[in-house]
């Protein structure tokens, strides 16, 4: 079976939705490990509730040396046999030392249709620009900030709502779309 890392830096919602498939049999992998950078954050309670390692990160450290703990994290993926690399939710930049030995085998998900709306604030910068298409964007990892070659997008009109409702439902996709493209690429390969 495969074996998946997740990288969080929050809620942690998409991680669940990732752990719950894998439990459901809906996504044919394991959640070998989640990859936290943030002391406090929410996915550590959720990866406990799924009997998932967490590899706790420190944020100082990356001040320190961000190569040194990168090089140090994918010492532990590749004992960890982790074959794919999903970010969801992870705020930092990954550098040349992981992305390196993971080349293709990293992929994110961002709360807009890519390329607009790039960041770490995406919903909200769309909604402020006030368009009428929202989306969902799963995406190879490469040294761009959110411009890696594009593996899955999915549309959501604007119906009128408030931010957090627009939020609720932008979510709701991602907890479908994300597990669903994983399935499909560790099943088909980076052509998929
Ligand atoms: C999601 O909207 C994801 O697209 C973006 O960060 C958010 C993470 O949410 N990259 P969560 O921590 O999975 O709840």
């Amino acid at each position: 079976m495969k074996r998946i890392a997740v990288f969080a830096s929050g809620s942690g919602s998409n991680f669940e939705a990732i752990a719950q498939a894998a439990r459901d049999g809906k996504l044919d992998a394991e959640v070998a490990l989640c990859v936290c950078d943030r002391p406090k954050a929410y996915v550590r309670e959720r990866a406990k509730k799924f009997n998932v390692p967490v590899l706790q990160l420190n944020p100082k450290d990356f001040t320190f040396n961000k190569n040194l703990v990168e090089s140090f994290v994918a010492d532990d993926l590749k004992k960890h046999g982790v074959d794919l690399i999903c970010l969801a939710g992870y705020m930092r930049i990954i550098g040349p030392s992981l992305l390196e030995p993971f080349r293709d085998r990293i992929v994110n998900i961002h709360p807009s249709l890519l390329p607009a709306f790039k960041g770490a604030h995406a919903i909200r910068d769309a909604f402020e620009y006030g368009v009428k298409v929202y989306g969902v964007t799963i995406h190879y990892v490469n040294e761009d900030l959110d411009g890696g070659r594009i593996i899955a997008q999915e549309a959501i009109p604007y119906d009128g709502d408030d931010l957090d409702d627009l939020e609720a439902r932008i979510h709701a996709v991602e907890h479908r779309l994300y597990p669903a493209t994983i399935s499909r690429l560790l099943k088909d390969g980076p052509s998929a």
